[in-house]
């Protein structure tokens, strides 16, 4: 009970923590199960299907009917690069999902999609702008979007195809265009068994291809595996704050992939234009609520927040130093904090610290075009 694995665990350690696993677990965004899963080593891959996860993480869950497989995460590259998905063929999915920018639309607020229509008219974003998010560990969300309203990658990954505001097509085209295409039909045989092409398994595939995004080496996981000099004595301070409750932010973004999988207003409007998560919920308490965003790889996904309203760290981190702008529905965590600019700098460094070179270099993720 005491020996927790997983880096969250060893941080906790370092700090001297008394957590009991309990505790820990109502904290961790996934992946406590029970105290015998959790004093053992975790496997190097997700039980045998081939998906390799970083040390100290818990296993990916696949959904039952798309397990893993080499074939269908290769079919998946192939499509996240395809600009036949878009209805002028002009771009695709990393277009807004960049990975030298651990997959978010690094510089634009609001992207851009096909026919130069800037992605903030509401159209499917529920009535506001919405930022391009970085895909760091997705595999581990129990939502997707800012407000959620997907369940799995699966049914995530055919949503910006028909959206008009982003690739604009029709599935029926899509389909349509990858049956004639050269390299194709046999890329869905390896990955499926047949040459059928159709939107359930560009989904799968998609989805698929997505779960293999895992961020797990920065200098942050080297210092939690043991390395004490892998991070600056700013960073480890940076840390004890985040982790406090002098800040509470480990409260929200939790575990080792910084994310609750949860929803919270933090203050940023004293009456959001955008609704949130309450465009789904239908909860008076989810206005401006939006879904807590890991933070693994921060510092190259600027600009910040659901409409991207912040460019740099040290003016998220000002926002919650100042507690926000009491909106009804705001996170009662979210209140004056009262740090020093050394405090704040010292966040920023941990901050920094989240960042993972080999995966946003990983030649495993590039265009295999
Ligand atoms: C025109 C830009 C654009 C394109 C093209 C695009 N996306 Fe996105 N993506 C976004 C934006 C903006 C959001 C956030 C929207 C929201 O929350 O309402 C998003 C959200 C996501 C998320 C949710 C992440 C999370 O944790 O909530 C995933 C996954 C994703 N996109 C995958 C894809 C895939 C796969 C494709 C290609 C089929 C794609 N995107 C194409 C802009 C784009
Ligand atoms: C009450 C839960 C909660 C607390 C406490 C909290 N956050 Fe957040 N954080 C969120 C949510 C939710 C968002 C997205 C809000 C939005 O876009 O409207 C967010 C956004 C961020 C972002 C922007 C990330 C991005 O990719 O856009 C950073 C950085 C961040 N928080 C760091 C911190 C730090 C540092 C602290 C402590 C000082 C903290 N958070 C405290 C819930 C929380």
């Amino acid at each position: 009970m005491d020996k927790i694995s997983g880096s969250f665990g060893v941080v906790l350690g370092r700090l001297g923590s008394r957590l009991t696993l309990a505790a820990l677990c109502a904290l961790a965004a996934v992946g406590c199960k029970t105290s015998a899963d959790s004093t053992v080593s975790p496997p190097p891959n997700n039980n045998g299907s081939g998906l390799i996860i970083p040390a100290g993480f818990p296993n990916v869950t696949t959904p039952a009917d798309n397990p893993y497989s080499d074939a269908k995460s290769k079919l998946g590259r192939y499509l996240f690069y395809e600009k036949q998905l878009s209805v002028d063929n002009s771009k695709a999915c990393v277009d807004c999902h960049k990975q030298a920018n651990a997959f978010c639309d690094f510089g634009n607020a609001v992207s851009t999609g096909v026919r130069g229509i800037k992605r903030d008219s509401g159209f499917f974003g529920g009535g506001g702008t919405r930022n391009a998010p970085g895909l760091s560990n997705v595999a581990y969300n129990t939502s997707y979007f800012w407000d959620g309203r997907a369940a799995t990658l699966e049914q995530q990954a055919l949503l910006p195809i028909i959206n008009p505001i982003e690739l604009g097509n029709t599935l029926a085209v899509v389909v349509q265009r990858l049956s004639a295409d050269p390299t194709y039909p046999a890329l869905f045989k390896a990955a499926f068994g047949d040459t059928k092409i159709d939107s359930i398994r560009i989904g799968m595939a998609l989805a698929t291809f997505e779960r293999t995004l895992l961020s797990g080496n920065s200098a942050y996981d080297s210092y939690v595996r043991g390395d004490a000099s892998a991070i600056s004595a700013a960073a480890i301070r940076g840390l004890k704050l985040f982790t406090s409750s002098v800040t509470n932010c480990s409260r929200c973004h939790s575990g080792f992939n910084f994310a609750d999988s949860s929803f919270h207003s933090t203050g940023l409007e004293q009456s959001y234009m955008d609704s949130g998560r309450f465009l789904i919920s239908k909860q008076s308490n989810d206005i401006g609520s939006f879904k807590t965003p890991s933070l693994r790889n921060v510092a190259l996904t600027s600009p910040y927040e659901h409409d991207g309203r912040f460019t740099t760290l040290e003016e998220v981190i000002d926002h919650y130093n100042q507690g926000g702008m009491h909106n009804k529905a705001q996170d009662s965590l979210i209140k004056p904090l009262n740090l020093s600019n050394q405090q704040i700098e010292d966040i920023v460094a941990f901050l920094n610290s989240l960042t993972d070179e080999q995966f946003v270099s990983n030649a495993a993720f590039r265009d295999p075009h």
